[in-house]
């Protein structure tokens, strides 16, 4: 159950890459023992937010606290050993492809800690058969399946006891039955071990299952945060209701119900039209190299 400690706190974070602002102003909390769901379009930044958590990129302006501490005022050892307590579970599930399963689980025992051999083969055995892995033990990466691949990278990121577990798009890639059993293995995690977990996903079912708090961002900017049951009402409205409710609530009804018709489609073909045609964004600005030949791809 969530607790009102606060594990992972974002304040007014901004992101940008040269000139193009990738995040603004993005504010959240994740409590002890919860499980938040970022979700949105593709490219509005969810993987640089969760990149910005786990510090491999540096904020442009605001914070980030993970466990209370303010990442940008730690030194190496002291990240260090904060990353100790947090593990990652990349798309991929990024394995080392000329190690075994146990081998990859075992790599962050053997750096970071001063276990013995045995106890370390142990503790990867013990990982293994919570994800369901125990008999490909000495499989290589190319042996297995994705959906085998991502419980594996699951099992690594598990392997050091973390308070919190990061995970991009963990379900991406995989059929509809494998892609629900990770979400289980999420929700056990969850449950039994009393991990935070912070999940970008654009899978709704996924994102439904798993998620006790969604926020949904779009354009770099939160539009809304808030419980699950709150995103399903607005799901489950018909499109009168959908109708009253703001601009913001119509992008995350869109968002939820997948369809083809909304402010998401309308904005992007009047944004494309009016760059194309004037060189001018949304609110009139002039759009650099935009309406003339050497225009955007
Ligand atoms: N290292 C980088 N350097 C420059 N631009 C970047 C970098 N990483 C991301 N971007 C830009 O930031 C924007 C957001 O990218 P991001 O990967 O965060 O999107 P996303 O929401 O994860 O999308 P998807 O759902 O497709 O994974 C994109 O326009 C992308 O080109
Ligand atoms: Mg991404």
């Amino acid at each position: 159950m969530a607790t009102e400690e606060v594990r992972v706190a974002v304040r007014d974070l901004t992101k940008k890459f040269g000139t193009q602002t990738v995040l603004s102003g993005v504010s959240l909390d994740v409590r002890a023992g919860e499980t938040v769901v970022i979700m949105g379009g593709s490219g509005c930044g969810k993987t640089t937010l969760l990149r910005l958590m786990i510090g491999s990129h540096d904020a442009t302006s605001g914070t980030i606290s993970l466990l209370g501490q303010d990442i940008s005022q730690l030194d190496g050892d002291g990240f260090d050993a904060l990353k100790k307590q947090f593990g990652i579970l990349f798309q991929s599930g990024a394995l080392f492809q000329s190690m075994s399963i146990a081998e990859n689980v075992a790599l962050p025992l053997q750096e970071h800690t001063d276990l013995a051999p045995e106890v370390i083969e142990m503790i990867v055995k013990m990982k293994l058969e919570l994800v369901g892995l125990r008999p490909h033990a000495h499989k290589l990466p190319s042996q297995i399946s994705g959906g085998m691949m991502k419980r594996a990278g699951l099992a690594r990121a598990m392997a050091m006891d973390p308070k919190i577990l990061f995970y991009d798009e963990p379900s991406a890639g995989l059929d509809p039955v494998t892609s629900a059993e990770i979400d289980q293995l999420i929700l056990e995690l969850t449950k039994n071990f009393g991990v935070t977990s912070v999940v970008v996903t654009h899978e709704m079912d996924s994102a439904f299952t798993i998620a006790d708090r969604m926020v949904m961002l779009d354009g770099g900017r939160v539009l809304k945060i808030g419980a699950r049951d709150e995103f399903d009402r607005i799901r489950k409205l018909s499109a009168s209701e959908a109708n009253l409710l703001s601009e913001d609530e119509q992008i995350v009804y869109q968002f939820l119900r997948g369809a083809a018709d909304g402010p998401i489609t309308r904005r992007r073909s009047a944004d494309d039209y009016r760059e194309d045609l004037l060189g001018m964004d949304a609110s009139g600005n002039p759009i650099e190299g935009a309406g003339s030949t050497h225009g955007r791809m």
